[in-house]
């Protein structure tokens, strides 16, 4: 009989529940937030309220789409950390109702280990990545070099001293007027664009950390003065400042992902993270890293989704790692 597993993640703006079969996955339903676009990046009191009011609907809707009565489920996933803790706390505590009420295992999930290991969901690719790989988690939230040793010791070898990768995106989009998150618009829009046309600052950050906020203020500097000499600078030139904005944040990507390759000697590098999505980003590894195993999640795996709380649900419920109703939700919570 295989295993089927209920996942539900809330820790930030996207509300998303899903069932997986072994590591096969029969639905993955997400309710995006709107409500945060006009502040230009999320509200943590209005995400928890979204959560309350999405989280029986969405779960509702997992189910029927996987064609499940809930009585087959055999334990249920949560992402306890990192997050916004109102969110998370929703999450939680409805997955823990769930747990009693049907009497299946609680399975608790770290929300950064599952952005990697969504890679080992069966989508009938041909190849699933091996142990160890270097795992690169780049996201809204986080941006992190991981080398992965088995799918639960993981250790951080580096990370952002400031502002996410994720943020940079969404920052400097802000400053040209894209509604958050600005990543997927930059993205698009650079396909008509320039990459060299602009040039941006590359910071200078010592081993295999990064940082992003001297980019976002040598952005916003720029268009500052651009808008000075010429008003309509940004939109006669919109296409070419995300192309060379894009290629800037690639560079800064590439050039650290080459350095921890040199110094751990893997072979297997696996993205996850929103920007991971990033069409640019993808392009540019594939050509540069040509001879390393690069694995990449389905696009729809990227952005915050309960399919990869799911599929840590499974890995965990087959070494029966099952959790307690005492534990607590982290808003911080180490890989
Ligand atoms: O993983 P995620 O959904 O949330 C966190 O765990 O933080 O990542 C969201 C981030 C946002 O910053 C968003 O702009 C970015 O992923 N993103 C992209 C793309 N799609 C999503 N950034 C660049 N290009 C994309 N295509
Ligand atoms: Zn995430």
């Amino acid at each position: 009989m295989p295993i089927n597993v209920l996942g539900i993640e809330t820790s930030c703006d996207e509300t998303s529940a899903a069932v997986i079969s072994d590591n096969k996955i029969l639905s993955n339903i997400i309710a995006n937030q709107e409500v945060h676009q006009k502040y230009g990046g999320v509200v943590p009191e209005l995400a928890s309220r979204a959560h309350q009011k999405n989280i029986i609907p969405v779960l509702e809707r997992a189910l029927v789409k996987a064609n499940i009565d809930k009585k087959d489920l055999d334990a249920i996933a949560y992402t306890r950390g990192p997050g916004l803790l109102g969110s998370l706390l929703v999450g939680s505590s409805f997955a823990k109702s769930i747990s009693l009420s049907l009497n299946i295992p609680l399975i608790e999930v770290n929300h950064m280990q599952a952005h990697l290991l969504v890679n080992f969901i069966d989508d009938n690719a041909v190849d699933k990545p091996c142990f160890p790989f270097l795992g690169i988690n780049i996201s809204g939230g986080h941006t992190q070099i991981v080398i992965c040793k088995n799918f639960f010791e993981m250790e951080v070898i580096g990370e952002t001293l400031d502002d996410s990768i994720g943020e940079a995106f969404d920052k400097c989009g802000k400053v040209i007027g894209l509604d958050y998150p600005a990543g997927p618009k930059i993205d698009k829009l650079a396909k008509n664009g320039d990459p060299k046309k602009f040039k941006f600052s590359i910071p200078q950050v010592k081993g295999l950390n990064f940082s992003f906020s001297g980019l976002k203020t040598n952005f916003k500097r720029f268009i500052e003065s651009k808008i000075l000499e010429n008003k309509s600078f940004i939109e006669e030139e919109k296409e070419n400042i995300c192309s060379s904005l894009q290629q800037t944040i690639t560079k800064i990507l590439l050039n650290k992902i080459i350095k921890a390759i040199k110094q751990t000697k893997t072979k297997n590098i696996v993205f996850g993270g929103g920007v991971s999505a990033n069409s640019k980003i993808r392009e540019s590894c594939r050509k540069e890293l040509k001879n390393y195993n690069l694995f990449f999640p389905k696009i729809e795996y990227t952005t915050d989704n309960a399919a990869m709380i799911a599929i840590v649900g499974y890995l965990k419920y087959k070494e029966k790692n099952f959790t307690g109703y005492e534990t607590e939700s982290k808003a911080r919570y180490k890989i």
